[in-house]
């Protein structure tokens, strides 16, 4: 069985008061997680991590970082590397996330170099795929989900893949309210799975969890997570309150459990 993932991905919001603040809550929360069935990521920006980090210590939440540079060191202004999110207790990494790719000139092939260090470093990505409204209206969505993967995965073995989650994220549903319906989703889902089976196996593929995002909120997580193919979420806006986010692990791990 694969086990559900509900990631976090707090964007640039939250000074390090809040981040702790929101962080204490959740560890609250989820004192006695199922982590038998569920894992709970929250992805901090870069500043809040190492203190996010503390206040995790003892709670059965993971820590990851919205970015990474794939260099391990060096005059890279700006840039964080994979040693440093280790160090601030980093254990995954969004890779590849369509603000990224629309706003900074994030590359199939940059996210691929991320990817393998990351990898190569002990971190897992989270690889960020999906297609714009434009590509979804004009017929593309599964070839640009097919460039997204076969180019973003390239070089890997099965057992690299196997380590990395996936994440689809329809760009037109990210942060406007638009949620895939449970049924585009799947489709969406499957057709992913299957493209993994081609390129690795359909063992692999079967062992691969494919995260939902996009406008995931409290009162649509039920349905999206009772999609066979849908492994959990990566959650935006709604991961930004103590009660949004906890009522959708608590709704993932109703259906999942
Ligand atoms: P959203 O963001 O839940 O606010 O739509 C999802 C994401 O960008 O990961």
């Amino acid at each position: 069985m694969r086990k559900t993932i509900i990631a976090g991905n707090w964007k640039m919001y939250k000074t390090i008061g809040e981040a702790i603040e929101i962080a204490n809550g959740l560890k609250r929360e989820f004192f006695q997680l199922d982590t038998q069935v569920i894992e709970v990521v929250l992805c901090p920006a870069f500043t809040a991590l190492s203190e996010v980090s503390e206040v995790l210590v003892g709670s059965e939440i993971s820590l990851g970082a919205q970015d990474v540079y794939w260099q391990e060191e060096g005059a890279f202004t700006g840039e964080v590397s994979c040693k440093m999110l280790k160090d601030a207790g980093c254990s995954y990494v969004i890779i590849g996330h369509s603000e990224r790719r629309q706003y900074f000139g994030e590359t199939n092939d940059s996210v691929n170099k991320k990817i393998k260090t990351a990898l190569s470093q002990g971190l897992t990505p989270i690889l960020c795929i999906g297609e714009t409204l434009a590509q979804r209206e004009s017929g593309n969505t599964f070839s640009v989900l097919e460039d997204h993967l076969s180019h973003g995965l390239a070089g890997f073995s099965a057992e690299d893949a196997e380590r990395i989650v996936i994440a689809y994220e329809p760009v037109w549903a990210i942060g406007t309210g638009k949620t895939a319906t449970p049924a585009q989703a799947q489709e969406a889902h499957a057709y992913i799975r299957g493209f993994l089976a081609k390129l690795y196996s359909e063992e692999s593929a079967q062992r691969m969890r494919i995260q939902y995002g996009g406008s995931v909120k409290p009162d649509n997580t039920s349905d999206l997570m009772k999609q066979p193919d849908i492994d959990g979420a990566l959650v935006g806006g709604a991961s930004l309150s103590v009660e949004s986010f906890a009522a959708i692990v608590k709704k993932a791990l109703e259906v999942k459990k």
